[in-house]
């Protein structure tokens, strides 16, 4: 996924919607942070974590945003603006430049399963967090990431072209182990899927209809079978069958 495109607009806005501060209340609750820490948001997209790390640590603490994608982080900066607790890094997950142990905890929501190489990130991860530091991530069951209500096949096909839109398809099943073998303890994993019957114009959903519709057509999926399906989409609201399901996992791990 090209999130310098238009698409990294539609995330944007994903971030915002009712599922997305969800997530974001989620992974916050267990990063368990306190006044004065240092924490890193691992590919932080357009800065909504950051904003309310940077606020939570405050001024004696560090919040650092990181994303390779320069419109990412140039939108995180607006959204961060007037604090000045906040530094931003554009760069990999998978070659970090802070010191060893210089984090008090990190957190990354969806972002580990856009990276081919995500144990190289995990070694990363550990690196930089201090003993006993805390790694909150979120990563989605793909597999489970689903549109119901139009014919079957198209919908199939629909779903088949957005496999090539990250590198795992089912990331949070092998987290326990990958952390494990990168040093982490305790790792917990928790569902925190969800459900839109409504397609209105600022929900998950909708929005990620609007990314799949794109992402499809340049994966060579007829413009004409994109709006087929999309129409399809609006008769199953109609009809009161429509459906689309999620299931992002939280997993949290201690850096030994
Ligand atoms: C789905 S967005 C999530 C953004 C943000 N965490 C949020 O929840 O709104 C995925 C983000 O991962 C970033 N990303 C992709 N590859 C990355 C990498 N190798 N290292 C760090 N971030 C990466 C993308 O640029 C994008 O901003």
């Amino acid at each position: 996924m090209d999130f310098n495109s238009g698409m990294g607009a539609v995330q944007r806005r994903m971030a915002q919607t009712q599922e997305g501060v969800g997530r974001r209340k989620a992974t916050f609750e267990a990063l368990g942070i306190a006044a004065g820490q240092h924490v890193l948001d691992l590919g932080c997209g357009g800065g909504h974590l950051l904003r309310d790390l940077a606020l939570s640590v405050g001024s004696k603490g560090r919040a650092v945003g990181l994303d390779p994608s320069e419109p990412q982080i140039n939108a995180a900066k607006d959204l961060c603006k007037e604090l000045d607790n906040v530094e931003f890094s554009q760069d990999s997950a998978t070659r970090l430049s802070f010191a060893d142990d210089a984090f008090d905890s990190v957190a990354s929501i969806q972002v580990l399963e856009y990276i081919p190489d995500v144990d190289a990130a995990l070694a990363e991860v550990h690196r930089v967090l201090k003993p006993t530091g805390r790694f909150v991530s979120v990563s989605v069951l793909w597999d489970h990431w689903r549109f119901h209500g139009p014919e079957p096949k198209l919908n199939e096909q629909m779903h088949e072209a957005f496999k090539a839109h990250c590198s795992h398809q089912m990331l949070p099943l092998q987290m326990p182990a990958k952390l494990a073998r990168h040093g982490f303890v305790g790792a917990q994993c928790t569902p925190i899927g969800f459900m839109n019957n409504s397609l209105h114009h600022n929900s998950f959903a909708w929005l990620a209809s609007s990314l799949l519709s794109h992402f499809a057509q340049k994966q060579g999926i007829p413009k004409a079978d994109v709006e087929r399906w999309r129409e399809q989409l609006d008769q199953a609201v109609e009809d009161g069958r429509f459906g689309f399901v999620s299931m992002p996992v939280l997993t949290t791990a201690i850096a030994r």
